[in-house]
């Protein structure tokens, strides 16, 4: 599976994170829970949605990604959609609490066709939604059930334009004991910053886990096995090249599997490759455009990342000379640039390419014939004007036509 979550049987491993989760919110503890995009941190929540429910059928989950939220009021917005009418077992119910407690703006009600729920919206003035936040709290407070809140993509907050709003969340969130949170996040160091550092409101109010890539011997046992069940072979070295070429990261591999699933042969090495080639080359376009809006230093110093797969210490002075990059400030500005717009991400081993498609993508790419004629353009008497106006389209032609690996063509 490639999107969203299905059932047990389609998720794989994953088993203590379940544990340790469950354990947390069983007994009362937030839980913060921090990976890299694509890495499963929402098939995670789901899996262990699923599981809370099937132990306590009475129980009440609910989830949010407040990634498209952009300030306060979207956050209001968002919580209230989700959460008004889901506490209360009876439409009546859940009528009369919300007319209870809701009062700084209009709920509007209407009913859903197959469970008969009411579903509510409402149209929060600007003025009224700090009113609105808190008495939406005061619902979830009042509920007699056991609920469970997961808030993903928790870093946007930071990133909304009001003061303040993290210890305008914590304020509430901290007295509903009938209420567990699991707050997810990607972005590491905003995440970190938030729970970890002495000066924040969350400073220390959850139970934090990070999780990375599904185990090999797990993850190779459960794409075999289902490759088996469907009449196919998938020897477990093939497997094992599948997961090293993306060093396990669950989304990538996932896709690799998908396509091969969809194959309907047996698997091996060149089936592989092909497979990715189609991917990557399904993604081309897409990655050529988005290289558009960057400088050739920075797409040299994503290349150079690229080729090493992981790189500790960029500003070093052999990877900067290794790949005949600039001064490690213009290295700096040019990585700063890529860690913000999340082109290159900081690992704890150091730092790699986000997309591991777009590494395969570029792998594949010609820069060095740019970058050669961009580096020597005075001795080659080229002007800035003429590199300007020739070396860019050469490049973005490249990247669009170029699908020749570079060490084929040494
Ligand atoms: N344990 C798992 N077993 C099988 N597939 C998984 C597992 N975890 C995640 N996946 C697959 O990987 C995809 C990406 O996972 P998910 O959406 O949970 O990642 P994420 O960390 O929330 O990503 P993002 O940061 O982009 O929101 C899922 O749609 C699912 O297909
Ligand atoms: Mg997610």
């Amino acid at each position: 599976m490639i999107s969203g979550y299905y059932s047990p049987e389609f998720f794989c491993d994953r088993q203590q994170e379940t544990a340790k989760i469950i354990d947390a919110l069983h007994n009362g503890r937030d839980v913060t829970l921090i990976a890299p995009r694509r890495m499963g941190k929402t098939g995670l929540i789901r899996h262990v949605f699923y599981h809370l429910r099937e132990r306590q059928p009475d129980i009440v989950t609910l989830y949010m990604d407040i990634y498209s939220t952009q300030s306060l009021g979207d956050f209001v917005r968002l919580l209230a959609n989700t959460v008004l009418g889901k506490l209360d077992s009876a439409p009546q119910k859940a009528l009369s609490r919300i007319g209870k407690f809701i009062r700084s703006c209009r709920p509007v009600f209407t009913f859903d066709e197959l469970t008969g729920m009411p579903k509510v919206t409402v149209d929060v003035a600007p003025s009224e939604e700090n009113n609105t936040l808190k008495e939406i709290f005061e619902y979830l407070g009042s509920s007699e059930k056991r609920c469970y809140v997961a808030i993903d993509e928790f870093q946007q907050i930071v990133e909304y334009p009001e003061n303040g709003v993290e210890a305008l969340l914590r304020s509430y969130i901290q007295f509903l004991p009938n209420i567990n949170f699991i707050f997810a996040g990607s972005r590491q160091h905003v995440m970190q910053e938030m729970f970890i550092s002495s000066k924040k409101p969350f400073y220390q109010s959850t139970q934090l886990l990070t999780i990375g890539s599904i185990e090999r011997a797990e993850y190779s046992r459960f794409a075999t096995d289902y490759f088996k069940k469907h009449g196919t072979r998938f020897p477990e070295d093939v497997f094992d090249a599948v997961y090293d070429k993306f060093a396990g990261h669950t989304w990538y591999v996932q896709c690799v599997l998908n396509r091969l699933y969809g194959y309907n042969c047996d698997v091996d090495n060149s089936l592989v490759g092909y497979a990715v080639e189609q991917i990557v080359s399904e993604l081309s376009y897409l990655y050529s455009d988005l290289l558009k809006g960057y400088s050739m230093g920075q797409i040299h110093l994503l290349k150079a990342i690229v080729c090493e797969g992981c790189v500790k210490e960029v500003l070093a002075g052999d990877f900067i000379g290794r790949h005949r990059l600039r001064a490690a400030s213009s290295v700096s500005a040019a990585l700063k640039k890529l860690v913000d717009n999340e082109l290159v991400y900081r690992s704890d081993s150091g730092y790699i390419v986000y997309d591991r498609f777009m590494g395969e993508w570029l792998r594949m790419q010609l820069f060095d014939i740019v970058f050669y004629i961009l580096r020597y353009r005075v001795r080659l008497g080229i002007t800035n004007r003429t590199s300007s106006l020739y070396c860019t389209p050469l490049l973005l032609y490249l990247c669009i036509n170029n699908n020749i690996d570079k060490d084929e063509c040494r």
